[in-house]
């Protein structure tokens, strides 16, 4: 049986949270790469990152069945366990303990600069809501999901890019104080769909767990549903097709998802259309079929928890195998006592 890559081999690290149904931002964003390109070239581990789902008011029953949908999808979507490492995060203790070490690395302002951070904690205030001290801190919880495996790269859509710049920073000044124990990872975006945008807000991410619908692409919703969330997608006035993401941000956002779905380019596409009936049409269909084999396979797997169960299993063993021993030197590293 062929196993992962393990060891000298380039390690990559991304995660997914179970806050909401996937979306197709998550999949042209970040899932899609993973299966094609990450898992074949490195040494890949791709996590449900279920502690970061309890930074916001959640549920308990409805996160532990979010938990592992994600984890079907991120099957269905192709990561292969033979090729690569799928787990979830709560089953590897080393990402809390590390997390701690990273709250003693960060400063309180760092923190409440992240623009997720405050776009979030306004928000919970305007519904009336406490804001949790997870949500703050969340950034040095995602540093050690990264850290602890000596990652290099971390493939992630565009709206992970300062989080992602936190957790450099966070790495060089652990390794400065206390001596080189982490690898500073890079990020890579995809190159079209970095930022998919909701259909009926074009200026606002495609994010999965907002109430407003019908912007939304869920890679589980039906076929007719999809096409009519497209058709129905916002355009920008005038009527001509050109990819101008200031001044027409609805039209830009159709051009880069049928680009990303049909492996074109935006820009060479808008010259193709004359109509943006047309542009919508051929976008809802490039979307079903790029989103019909995943469903297929999800319904598939669906239909097998317990195998998804066991992939999940083995997982997180090797997931602790490989983080346990620099954790533990992170701890040894900062003046902790050994326990032996
Ligand atoms: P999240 O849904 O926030 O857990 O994100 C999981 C992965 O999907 C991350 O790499 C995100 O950057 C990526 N992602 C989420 N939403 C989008 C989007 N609308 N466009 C592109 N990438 C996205
Ligand atoms: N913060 C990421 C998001 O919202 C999810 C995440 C948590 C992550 N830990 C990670 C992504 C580590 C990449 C690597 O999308």
């Amino acid at each position: 049986m062929a196993m992962p890559r393990t060891a000298g081999a380039k390690r990559i690290f991304s995660g997914v949270k179970p806050t909401g149904h996937l979306t197709l931002g998550n999949y042209l964003g970040a899932m899609r790469r993973w299966a094609r390109e990450d898992q074949h070239r490195a040494d890949a581990l791709f996590c449900v990152v279920d502690l970061h789902a309890l930074t916001v008011e959640h549920d308990p029953a409805r996160v532990r069945r979010l938990t592992r949908q994600a984890a079907t999808l991120l099957l269905a979507a192709g990561l292969d366990p033979e090729l690569c490492t799928v787990f979830v995060q709560s089953h590897v203790e080393e990402h809390a303990r590390l997390s701690y070490l990273m709250e003693c690395t960060a400063s309180d302002g760092e923190m409440r600069r992240m623009i997720q951070y405050k776009e979030k904690a306004a928000a919970e205030q305007a519904r009336g809501g406490s804001v949790r001290l997870s949500l703050l801190t969340y950034p040095a919880l995602m540093a050690a999901d990264i850290l602890a495996y000596g990652t290099h790269e971390v493939p992630v859509g565009e709206d992970q890019a300062q989080h992602l710049e936190l957790t450099r920073d966070l790495a060089v000044r652990f390794n400065q104080r206390y001596g080189a124990t982490f690898v500073v990872p890079k990020t890579t975006h995809p190159q079209v769909a970095a930022r998919v945008m909701d259909l009926q807000d074009p200026t606002s991410k495609m994010g999965k767990s907002h109430g407003r619908t019908a912007g939304i692409v869920y890679l589980l919703d039906e076929p007719e549903v999809v096409r009519k969330k497209v058709m129905r997608a916002v355009t920008d006035a005038g009527s001509d097709v050109v990819h101008d993401r200031e001044e027409r941000p609805g039209v830009a956002n159709l051009l880069d998802v049928l680009a990303a779905c049909t492996e074109g380019d935006p820009v060479a596409l808008a010259g193709e259309y004359d109509s943006y009936g047309a542009l919508k049409k051929d976008t809802a269909e490039a979307v079903l079929e790029v989103l019909r084999p995943v469903r297929e396979r999800h319904a598939e797997l669906a239909a097998a928890p317990e195998y998804v169960d066991s992939v999940l299993r083995e997982g997180a063993e090797r997931a602790r195998g490989m983080a346990r021993p620099r954790v533990d030197a992170a701890y040894r590293a900062v003046g902790l006592l050994p326990k032996e």
